[in-house]
């Protein structure tokens, strides 16, 4: 199989974009496939805090600054998934040449099935790399206008860049009352909306556990999502298992008819 990039990225920062990367990753790992993430938000990382990599010695940042090989900045995460980390001081940033990205990347995808790269937020020089190299540009939004149009921006960005936009998925669906669906994404953006992520206390609570939520509750209903995402991605058909939210909020009436008349 020929590897296909995808790049994750937003425009406006804090939409979910590293905890799309980790989980999609870890779950396409997790179905069996070779993949590998990497975290090009050379100037603000944080994929390797998620992982507990953060101790790294040898980063992304000594790869673009010519002080290490790209084979020695590679660390297994859950699952099997292969890790790029990147360094988190301001000088590692400084010496990075985002120019080698593209050379790191050539690197990276051999004997590989699937390459995530975390984008950064915004239009600078090395977050637009990440959306001209892609297969394909996953946009990452959040159901607030804001993000909306900053994921317009980087949609057109995208396209000057001849690259290629393939769909969005909203994430934090409910997190506040707005009018922002699907359809509605659908219709601001102009692209394919490839599913939704709901607002779940899961995602942060597995972040303190430096684990991500796939693999940490992978039954609390962001991590299903993250899950069905990525079967989807890998083409593979998807059985939705009940959510843990579900069952724990039943009740015990629910969970006595449950026991009494059977059911899963
Ligand atoms: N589905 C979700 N439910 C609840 N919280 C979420 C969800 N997705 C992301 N978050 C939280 O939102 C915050 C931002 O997430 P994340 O760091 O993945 O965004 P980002 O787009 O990578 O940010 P940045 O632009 O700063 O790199 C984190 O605290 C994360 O735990
Ligand atoms: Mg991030």
């Amino acid at each position: 199989m020929v590897a296909k990039v995808y790049t994750i990225a937003s425009g406006k920062g804090g939409t979910g974009k590293t905890t799309t990367t980790v989980n999609l990753g870890t779950a396409l790992a997790l179905l069996g496939k070779k993949t590998v993430i990497i975290d090009a938000d050379i100037g603000m990382a944080n994929l390797g805090l998620l992982l507990g990599l953060e101790k790294s010695p040898v980063t992304l940042h000594e790869v673009l600054s010519g002080k290490a090989d790209v084979s020695e900045a590679v660390y297994e995460g859950p699952g099997g998934v292969k890790v790029v980390p990147c360094g988190i001081s301001l000088q590692g940033f400084q010496n990075s040449d985002p120019e080698k990205l593209q050379e790191v990347m050539a690197r990276l995808i051999e004997g590989i099935d699937y390459m995530l790269i975390d984008a950064p937020a915004g239009i600078s020089k090395d977050g637009v790399i990440p959306l001209a190299i892609a297969d394909q540009v996953i946009l990452v939004v959040n159901p607030e206008l804001s993000s909306m149009a900053d994921a317009l921006k980087t949609k057109v960005l995208t396209e000057m860049l001849g690259g290629e936009i393939g769909g969005a998925i909203l994430n934090r669906a409910g997190m506040e009352r707005t009018d922002i669906n699907i359809q509605k994404v659908a219709d601001l953006l102009g692209v394919d909306v490839i599913d939704m992520v709901p607002e779940d206390a899961n995602v942060r609570r597995s972040a303190a556990f430096k684990t991500p939520i796939v693999v940490k509750t992978p039954n609390s209903p962001a991590a299903i999502a993250f899950k069905r995402i990525a079967a989807y991605i890998a083409g593979i058909d998807f059985i939705e298992p009940e959510e843990d939210s579900v069952r724990a909020n039943e009740g015990f009436s629910g969970r006595l008819a449950r026991v009494l008349f059977g059911g899963k």
